[in-house]
């Protein structure tokens, strides 16, 4: 859970608005190789419900907001993210549900891996096993 942090990515504000950017390996710690997002959520979904054995990612609230319910096997911590230019930082072995949409939020996801459903561990009695091995 050490490894979970909130990154800054940098801000260029201007009376026209705003601008953030994420340059991969600079602004985060992987080479970014697949973006994904979440959109039109239900109110009272949950996502996520699941670890990734080797992949690591940077959750960003885009727009509105949402909390990040993350679970290393021994400590559980809640996180909200409702900034454009904060992104969540998980390393592999996290189980993490997303609860709690805001009405038209948006959540896009960096990876460090292609797709790959090998690669998930979405039994929890399994996560528990691995995370004590
Ligand atoms: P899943 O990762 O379980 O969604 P979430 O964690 O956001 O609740 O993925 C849902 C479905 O989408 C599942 O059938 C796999 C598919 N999917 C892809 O095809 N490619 C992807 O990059 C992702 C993240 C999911």
């Amino acid at each position: 859970m050490d490894r979970v942090h909130i990154i800054d990515f940098p801000i260029v504000h201007e009376p026209r608005g705003n601008l953030s950017f994420i340059e991969s390996e600079r602004h985060i710690p992987f080479s970014i190789q697949r973006v994904y997002y979440l959109y039109d959520v239900p109110g009272g979904a949950t996502r996520g419900g699941h670890a990734h054995r080797t992949i690591q990612q940077v959750i960003i609230a885009l727009s509105g907001s949402f909390d990040v319910v993350l679970d290393d096997g021994k400590e559980k911590r809640k996180v909200s993210l409702n900034r454009s230019y904060h992104g969540l930082f998980l390393p592999n072995m996290i189980w993490r549900e997303l609860e709690n949409f805001s009405s038209g939020a948006v959540c896009m996801v960096l990876a460090s891996e292609y797709y790959n459903e090998a690669e998930y561990v979405r039994d929890y009695e399994e996560f528990k096993l691995l995370t004590r091995a």
